[in-house]
């Protein structure tokens, strides 16, 4: 098998099959898993076979296209429609991505055209995250380049967390993307990588993706970030996010809020990086308003592994003890310095949101 480049693509012999990286195997196996239908989709999309917002987003907007190869009637696109926006019910590309196919195919009533107009802005959607992702890493590589320069060349630590990289996106990533761009530019990196409990993201997923290009990287537990901000070994934290309301609270991986509390007590520039199709441009309060995903207690009591031969799930908690699984949280605006995004850097705070996306100011 090729190598994959992306974490999806349509199937090169077959247009009705989506193909997607698995990721719940990856560093140590990269399986491809098809999607041939909805229920396709929403599997994937549960069990992490993909994860990360604009990825997810991407995949729900062919989950449309792929219930239109079965569906009877536009009652059953709207219900399975429907059914994929709550597969998971964080990351708010996924709602935006699956309504910005059914705007494109609602004035069609032939479903054959539809179907293939579905395809097309499910194909640009996926190119609108890729051109995203770019502009992201361009304008944070600059501030990479600053911190560089003020400490004449020797390498930006830089901190992040859960996995923001190609594998959640579709190139670049959000918060690596800066770092690729920094690392293409011959800026000296380096990059301490969470690990992020329960699933490890970062220990499995962001250390590949690093690994695979080259740069320099530490993987850590959890706990470290606040340790190594109180020893000037972290120049920066760069995160990415599932859903930042337009008032500028910040929802990312659990521990993302610890590590922004750390970053503020230690004088660390605290920066998010997103695309557009993040913005939640309704709900003002992110810590009462953005709905928290509660996942499997076993997620916590199961770690999964190699060991040489298999991939193994092994139990580390009592067996009957209780969990409690929460897999987001929410970093207030105060404790955010600046996002990152495809129209530039700004402060976290509605008006200077706004101000870069003034087509979303409320008449
Ligand atoms: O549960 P996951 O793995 O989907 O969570 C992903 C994250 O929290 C990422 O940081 C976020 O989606 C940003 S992706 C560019």
């Amino acid at each position: 098998m090729k190598k994959p480049t992306r974490p999806i693509w349509i199937n090169e012999k077959d247009n009705s099959i989506i193909n997607v990286i698995d990721q719940r195997y990856l560093p140590h196996r990269v399986d491809v898993f098809d999607l041939k239908t909805k229920e396709d989709v929403i599997f994937a999309i549960q069990t992490m076979v993909v994860r990360g917002a604009p990825l997810i987003g991407v995949t729900g907007a062919y989950g449309v296209y792929l219930s239109l190869l079965t569906a009877k009637d536009e009652k059953e696109l709207i219900s399975d429609a429907n059914d994929i926006k709550n597969a998971r019910p964080t990351a708010i590309n996924l709602i935006w991505a699956v309504d910005e196919v059914l705007k494109a195919i609602s004035d069609i009533n032939d479903f054959d055209k539809k179907k293939d107009e579905a395809l097309k802005r499910a194909k640009e959607i996926e190119a609108f995250e890729v051109e995203c992702s770019r502009s992201i890493g361009e304008f944070g590589a600059k501030i990479i380049k600053e911190i560089s320069e003020k400490k004449g060349g020797k390498p930006v630590n830089i901190l992040t967390h859960c996995n923001a990289g190609f594998l959640a996106t579709v190139e670049y990533g959000t918060a690596t993307a800066p770092m690729y761009i920094a690392d293409e530019q011959g800026t000296d990196i380096h990059i301490w990588v969470d690990e992020t409990r329960p699933l490890n993201q970062g220990a499995r997923l962001t250390a590949w993706e690093l690994g695979e290009k080259n740069i320099k990287h530490s993987v850590i537990t959890d706990n470290t970030g606040g340790h190594l901000m109180q020893h000037n070994m972290v120049d920066m934290v760069i995160v990415g996010t599932d859903r930042t309301t337009h008032t500028g609270d910040v929802a990312n991986k659990i521990g993302t809020y610890l590590k922004a509390l750390a970053a503020k007590d230690n004088n660390i520039p605290f920066y998010v990086a997103l695309p557009s199709s993040t913005f939640d441009w309704e709900v003002k309060d992110g810590v009462n308003g953005i709905p928290i995903e509660e996942r499997d207690g076993d997620e916590i009591k199961f770690v999964t592994g190699f060991d040489e031969k298999k991939i193994r799930e092994v139990l580390i908690t009592p067996l009957k003890s209780k969990t409690v699984n929460y897999a987001f949280d929410v970093t207030p605006a105060r404790l955010v310095t600046g996002f990152i995004t495809e129209r530039g850097v700004c402060r976290a705070t509605e008006k200077d949101i706004l101000n870069l996306f003034p087509e979303k100011k409320k008449r």
